[in-house]
């Protein structure tokens, strides 16, 4: 059942704890970065201002772009983002994105070089600040990140991955020359004292691996939630939802009627048939903190897995020589309770790590 958080009416203190993590720990913040702080009009003012001031409170240059309230995540390969906040990406060196998520134009920030963390993955919302309050100090990130690396070699090693559940999932991935991501939500490793990655969402974590077209034949059972157009964010199915792939798309579609219905008739009514291809990313939730909330933490719930549709083929969902899949939209399904193994090896069993 999905949940409704707090929401602040004025700066918690924990927020400028949260930005500072953020900053030293996660992006290695140095004085005279270029940060853009790239907000929209759900995101409280102060919240977008404690980034603006704590970047500069690093020495960093910082300033705001915000923007009307974009469509939903689902269409967020389509949307046109105004030219204004696409110029100034080009002159950033960090972008905190609390607005854009997968974008075309955050794309090109990061084939030239530039580094994007999205605390609030994308979306940021009125109830930021209880979401990554709970999900990053009620939790301990650098083990979430060690774990999320351990987990990534897991999904390196494994040439198969099997993913069941009592609710009627079953389908096996070919893992074959698939590399794990951690996806820890550090752009720094701050053991190892170098950079890890150039695109992070906050909360961590959420290893796993993107998948080049065609993989995947089995049953999902949504018991999670259907994250798609018509529930503007996503919408918690009350009986499962059951979606049969065939080397990679989506054939059929039943289960509970009303959600199974929404979900086939959201499908058909795409003008061709792109959004059906997929899985194209698989990934393991850890953050014991993490819940199904309107906001994007419910990727990151412990021991349930997110299984992505649509388009891949922006860099940071595309794995190494992967033939992507181009389309207008991208979305998530996810289960509470999967039993997963790597090549026999348990996982996680009944939702539980
Ligand atoms: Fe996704």
């Amino acid at each position: 059942m999905a949940q409704t958080t707090e929401t602040s009416t004025g700066l918690r203190p924990e927020t400028i704890r949260i930005v500072n993590l953020i900053y030293t720990q996660m992006c290695n913040l140095q004085p005279d970065t270029n940060v853009l702080v790239i907000a929209d009009s759900r995101t409280p003012t102060w919240v977008v201002r404690a980034f603006m001031g704590g970047a500069m409170a690093l020495g960093a240059r910082a300033m705001v772009a915000e923007n009307a309230t974009p469509p939903p995540p689902s269409v967020q390969p389509s949307i046109a983002w105004n030219s204004m906040v696409v110029a100034a990406a080009k002159e950033a060196d960090l972008i905190v994105d609390l607005a854009v998520g997968y974008a075309r134009f955050i794309d090109d920030a990061l084939d030239r070089g530039a580094r994007v963390i999205t605390p609030g993955d994308g979306t940021g919302g009125h109830h930021i600040e209880e979401s990554l309050i709970r999900t990053l100090l009620a939790a301990d990130v650098h083990a979430l990140r060690r774990e999320a690396d351990e987990l990534a070699d897991a999904f390196t090693q494994a040439s198969t991955c099997h993913i069941t559940s009592e609710e009627g999932t079953d389908i096996v991935i070919d893992l074959d020359s698939i590399e794990g991501e951690a996806n820890d939500g550090f752009l720094w490793d701050p053991d190892k004292g170098a950079w890890k990655s150039s695109w992070a969402i906050v909360p961590p974590a959420q290893p796993g691996v993107l998948l080049p077209k065609g993989r995947g034949n089995g049953v999902i059972a949504v018991d999670g939630f259907l994250l798609y157009e018509p529930a503007y964010d996503h919408e918690t199915p009350t009986g499962p939802v059951f979606v049969t792939i065939e080397d990679g798309k989506i054939v059929d579609i039943s289960g509970h009627p009303l959600f199974a219905g929404r979900l086939r008739h959201w499908l058909d009514a795409q003008p061709d048939d792109s959004a059906s291809f997929g899985p194209v990313h698989i990934n393991l939730g850890t953050n014991p903190r993490a819940m199904l909330t309107q906001h994007l933490e419910f990727e990151r719930i412990r021991g349930t897995i997110v299984f992505g549709f649509g388009d891949s083929s922006m860099s940071m969902m595309l794995g190494p020589g992967f033939e992507p899949v181009r389309s207008h939209v991208h979305w998530d399904l996810l289960i509470m309770r999967p039993t997963m193994t790597l090549d026999g090896r348990v996982i996680v069993e009944n939702g539980i790590m």
